[in-house]
């Protein structure tokens, strides 16, 4: 199967005083840094995502709780528990992505690479279908 999927385990530089993760744009992240969301308070049963981008790229941490992440490149789709504060998800542009099953404590941090524009999302699954196809 074609790698669309790729996680980033994150060293954890402790010591004694507790535990700390340090995230360095084009050291142990593969694209520099232009903005950072996060997402918190997310009901249960609500499913976020259901959209692709055609330009963005992210990657995103779990820092509380738990959630899962559906990726789809049009081809396949994995579902991938990101329950861990040392482990990040890269969302490639051009992937569908749908998160759900969030735990009432979970907050998603989101690093990325270009500013919010509405115009780079495709909202629609079978437009993005044709997109890829077409790019
Ligand atoms: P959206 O991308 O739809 O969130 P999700 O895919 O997680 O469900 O964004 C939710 C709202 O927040 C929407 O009104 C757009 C707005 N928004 C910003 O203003 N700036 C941002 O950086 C992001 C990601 C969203």
């Amino acid at each position: 199967m074609q790698k669309f999927i790729d996680i980033i385990d994150f060293e954890i530089k402790g010591d004694e005083k507790g535990s700390l993760i340090s995230i360095e744009e084009h050291i142990n992240l593969p694209f520099k840094i232009k903005r950072v969301y996060y997402i918190y308070n997310t009901q249960q049963k609500v499913i976020r995502g259901l959209h692709a981008h055609k330009k963005l790229n992210q990657l995103a941490i779990c820092l509380n709780g738990s959630c899962d992440f559906v990726l789809d490149n049009g081809k396949n789709r994995e579902t991938i528990k990101l329950d861990r504060k040392d482990k990040g998800i890269l969302i490639q542009k051009n992937i569908w992505r749908e998160m759900k099953n969030f735990s009432e404590d979970c907050v998603i941090m989101v690093l990325a690479d270009q500013l919010y524009d509405s115009n780079d999302y495709i909202n629609d699954y079978g437009e993005f279908l044709d997109y890829i196809n077409n790019v």
